[in-house]
């Protein structure tokens, strides 16, 4: 069953992260997650959600104990809309915890060098702040990920105005994007993966774009320690799309005290999109070498940081060598010894290094630099920039996008 969030909640969630101008005022009646999650189920199959998609979620007994899943009760909406909370686990000791409100990645915990677990992604202590997220913490965004100018956009004989939720830009799918939707979930596993599928019905004219998008979300967590994201979606209008993840990474594991400076970076990237001050793209694509913008050869993401007024919040041009899943970055991080590598079917992936993060409670606490971005997507803005890769899905054809993020240690 796909619902919506009633508007009345999702005004009172209004961003105050990276651009949104209001602050998001207390919630009233929601509960705390850590004291909602503990009527875990695995592979119940029972749930509300399942309603119309019959689960393929096996009993415990059937499962292979390498690969592990099990479905709790994260908390639930001001008005009683249960929040389902998946967690996976493989045998490399990977635990990676999903719940259905935005689709989102609430904590992926991998292990050092010495084997010790740790949280390598920003979340939330309470549900009160994963409601209003205004960060957009782990979650899934769109329509269109990133900005639009003015949030104005032409297809066809028609212009579409979109909400202008960073300034005068429309942000990440706008205030009431599909990371405050809540979507159906279910989860099934074999020898090697297991994967939750998440399904969301957006209906034409919803959050302004048009064309009724059937939208799926796969997260696959598998044995060769690899978190696979697979995105589909289809239209019965000439549309839109552009779908990505917003985890915040911080491979020290101490997100809280430490920032993400000497994190080492390579990007597979040979051009960059510069932006104009309100972070648009202005069209050009530029060479990184020689400029602050070079991370092909990897350096430390606080290098030369300083160079780059506000910090790093730019979409770099993936050079591809292989048509589909490419190789897009590498992270290194050398106290933990945890090493990220991110690759994508996507042209773009924006690195954004954490700036507005700013130490506020709905925040998550953490401060600007304590975590970085690396979001594979289309570029910005683009149905405005006709010379970049397309955005429009018609009826018909069929959204597809994959990115697969593989963790492992170097000692
Ligand atoms: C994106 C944008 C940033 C900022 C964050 C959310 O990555 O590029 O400018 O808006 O999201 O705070």
């Amino acid at each position: 069953m796909t619902r919506t969030l009633p508007s009345i909640l999702i005004l009172l969630m209004l961003c105050g992260c990276g651009g949104g101008d209001a602050q998001a005022p207390p919630i009233a009646s929601v509960e705390n997650p850590a004291e909602s999650g503990t009527e875990a189920a695995v592979g119940s199959g029972d749930s509300e959600q399942t309603e119309q998609q019959p689960s393929a979620q096996p009993p415990m007994a059937d499962q292979e104990q390498h690969m592990k899943w099990e479905h709790s009760e994260f908390g639930k909406t001001a008005d009683g809309d249960v929040i389902e909370q998946y967690t996976l686990e493989n045998s490399a000791g990977t635990v990676v915890k999903l719940i259905n409100y935005g689709a989102t990645i609430v904590s992926l915990e991998t292990v050092d060098k010495d084997g010790k677990p740790g949280n390598i992604v920003l979340g939330h202590s309470s549900l009160e702040h994963w409601l209003a997220n205004p960060c957009y913490f782990g979650c899934t965004v769109g329509r269109y990920a990133n900005r639009i100018s003015e949030g104005v956009f032409g297809l066809g004989d028609n212009i579409y105005t979109l909400d202008r939720n960073d300034g005068d830009q429309h942000l990440h799918g706008g205030t009431t994007g599909f990371h405050k939707r809540l979507w159906s979930a279910e989860a099934a596993s074999d020898d090697t993966s297991v994967t939750v599928t998440f399904r969301y019905t957006s209906p034409d004219g919803d959050d302004r774009y048009p064309g009724k998008l059937d939208t799926i979300v796969q997260y696959t967590l598998n044995d060769e320690n690899e978190l696979k994201i697979h995105y589909e979606a289809t239209t019965d209008k000439p549309t839109i799309v552009n779908l990505t993840n917003h985890s915040y990474w911080n491979l020290t594991g101490k997100a809280a005290s430490e920032d993400v400076l000497k994190h080492e970076l390579r990007l597979q990237c040979n051009q960059y999109l510069p932006v104009t001050e309100t972070l648009i793209p202005t069209g050009d694509m530029l060479a990184v070498a020689e400029t602050p913008m070079d991370f092909t050869i990897g350096k430390a993401i606080g290098k030369d940081l300083a160079e780059v007024e506000g910090g790093y919040d730019h979409c770099f041009v993936i050079a591809r060598e292989i048509e589909g899943l490419a190789p897009a970055a590498r992270v290194y991080e050398p106290t933990s010894g945890r090493v990220l590598e991110i690759s994508t079917t996507e042209p773009g992936i924006q690195f954004y290094s954490g700036n507005f993060l700013n130490g506020q409670e709905d925040n998550g606490g953490f401060g600007k630099h304590h975590a970085f971005c690396l979001e594979t997507q289309h570029f910005p803005d683009s149905p405005n920039h006709p010379h970049f890769p397309s955005t429009v899905l018609k009826p018909g054809e069929r959204y597809e996008s994959t990115t697969v993020h593989r963790f492992s240690v170097f000692k």
